[in-house]
């Protein structure tokens, strides 16, 4: 980064630690960055300064958030986008999720006995889905891109190159896995120097992944999927033992998909359709609550969480049910978030008492925000991209293909290995959901946008597996119900129930009257710390305001 990027671009926030007290949200006017990271939100802010789209600024801070951030993302993963074109009034969804590779299959994690192999899922080459996250970027900037592909690319590459300052939470993580990323020498030379976990601020370079970058900068997505990256990541992979091909490689498409949406209140909420089940969880919950007057509840009063989490409960049971790659197993959205699920789920409710685990569905440790990263961008023109990328859980699979310096994802790991085993994310599911080549895993990604007279109020998603879901969410009212400024929103403490396993998370900020409230109707409570991390920048007429959440230290910024 250069001292003119540090100097003209706007801060919003230092570290703080989650739910602290502290000044509105970020203001601008001229277009907005919010990602879980300070650089990657000034880079993509400087390129909105200097006329690039919300495309290309998504573009550029997707990719920097990879290098500076590999436990959360990169090239080596996939991701969706949400994307709003103002000029068009047209939304739609981008698809650029990993898929399985031809030799996968729906036992490769069971032993002979048909037990699940503990790791086989989220450790090494075998875990990896074919990535999308080149193919998306490039289908984002082909579309929609005012600025050459290369200068898009080029602060990432720059940065791997000659170095950053290791982030805060860069350091945090490693530290976190020092013994696993001692085991292997290609991520222990970069993040544990001397042995040790790199410390905040050092510099931190990625030579083998600029130069892949450098490819991808000059040749595009041609030079990731069937050209000189293609080949050396194959010949990793296979001398390594994994699956993914040359052919698996270069067969990889990225879809446009409708949006899933709704109206909500006189507002058009579009949202991630699956292969996530995000938007269709976060709709059928909204229409649940539609009709209450949640003010009246009270923000965060036992009142409030239970109706949250008894509707939430019975979202997460239909998502196990019924959702999968819509490409191999027919979804029904439109009856999750249609008028007969909600009035389903209203009528099961009990005010005073949750209900026995089966009234929801027929049957999920929990989550840590681990290897995704959402942000939010809007540009002075009012196109919006809410873009949320991973790598599935912190580094991935671990795995880094050879000279390419590619972090590769465990996302074979969102699928169903057995039928009612939890994934890491404590997540079960169905044949639905179960492996097949060329199939995309569930997700729960849910880059989000939010229309009033097909205008962007306010573009969200987050972090967090499962906890996505319910983070974006929670935001999203507390912004739109609620009405707090997007700082508050993303600071106020969070709830989270995914049916299995029957409990209910809540941050450590909520109130013990409240907590002994819950449990007095029959939840099994546990009180944890911030489990996600959400972004959001709310657009009100000329002026935007952008968040991101202190838990991870990120911060937006403001094209000047
Ligand atoms: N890998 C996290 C998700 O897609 O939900």
């Amino acid at each position: 980064m250069t001292g003119n990027v540090r100097s003209m671009l706007v801060l919003a926030l230092l570290a703080a630690p989650a739910h602290a007290k502290s000044p509105p949200a970020l203001r601008g006017t001229h277009g907005m960055v919010a990602s879980d990271n300070a650089i990657a939100s000034q880079v993509g802010a400087r390129i909105l300064a200097d006329g690039g789209d919300a495309a290309d600024a998504a573009v550029a801070t997707a990719l920097v958030l990879g290098v500076v951030q590999p436990f959360a993302s990169g090239i080596g993963g996939g991701g969706f986008a949400v994307v709003w074109r103002t000029d068009e009034k047209k939304g739609y969804a981008l698809d650029f999720r990993e898929v399985a590779p031809a030799g996968a299959s729906k036992d490769m994690y069971l032993d002979a006995a048909g037990e699940v192999i503990p790791g086989a899922s989220t450790r090494g080459p075998r875990a990896a889905g074919v990535p999308g996250e080149v193919a998306g970027l490039w289908a984002l900037h082909q579309a929609h891109g005012r600025l050459p592909w290369a200068k898009v690319v080029e602060p990432a590459l720059r940065l791997a190159r000659d170095g950053f300052p290791a982030p805060a939470l860069l350091a945090e993580r490693a530290r976190d896995k020092q013994a696993e990323l001692a085991e292997r020498p290609a991520l222990a030379a970069v993040f544990l120097p001397r042995g040790e976990p790199i410390a905040e601020g050092a510099t931190v370079k990625r030579p083998a992944l600029a130069a892949t970058l450098a490819a991808v900068a000059k040749g595009g997505a041609e030079a990731f999927y069937r050209g000189p990256v293609a080949k050396k990541l194959a010949a990793a992979i296979k001398a390594d033992g994994g699956l993914i091909t040359a052919d698996d490689l270069a067969g990889y498409a990225t879809k446009v998909r409708p949006v899933v949406e709704t109206t909500w209140r006189g507002q058009r909420i579009l949202s991630m359709p699956p292969p996530s089940s995000g938007g269709a969880v976060l709709i059928e919950v909204l229409r649940v609550l539609e009709g209450d007057d949640l003010d009246a509840m009270g923000h965060n009063s036992s009142a409030y969480i239970h109706r949250l989490a008894e509707a939430l409960k019975h979202a997460f049971a239909d998502r196990a049910r019924v959702m999968g790659d819509p490409d191999f197993t027919p979804v029904p959205v439109d009856q999750l978030i249609g008028d007969a699920a909600r009035d389903r789920v209203r009528e099961a409710f009990d005010p005073a008492h949750t209900l026995a685990r089966d009234a929801y569905g027929a049957p999920n440790g929990l989550p840590a925000d681990g290897g995704t990263s959402h942000f939010s961008v809007i540009d002075r023109w009012g196109n919006a991209v809410a873009l949320t990328t991973t790598v599935n859980t912190s580094f991935g699979s671990m795995y880094v293909a050879g000279a390419t310096g590619v972090l590769m994802n465990d996302q074979m790991d969102d699928f169903v290995s057995k039928p009612g085993v939890p994934n890491a994310y404590g997540l079960v599911g169905r044949a639905a959901n179960a492996i097949a080549p060329g199939k995309r895993p569930l997700s729960s990604m849910t880059p989000t946008i939010v229309l009033k007279d097909d205008k962007v109020v306010l573009v969200v998603g987050g972090s967090g597996g499962p906890t996505i879901i319910t983070g974006t969410l929670q935001v999203l009212l507390n912004i739109l119900a609620f009405d707090m400024d997007p700082l508050a929103a993303v600071q106020a403490p969070r709830i989270h129930h995914q049916w299995v396993p029957e409990v209910l998370l809540l941050e450590s900020e909520i109130p013990m009257d409240v907590v002994d409230a819950l449990k007095a109707r029959g939840h099994q409570v546990k009180v944890v710390d911030r489990f996600n991390a959400v972004q959001a920048i709310e657009v009100d007429g000329a002026v935007m305001r952008g968040a991101s959440d202190p838990s991870k230290l990120g911060a937006p910024a403001a094209a000047p």
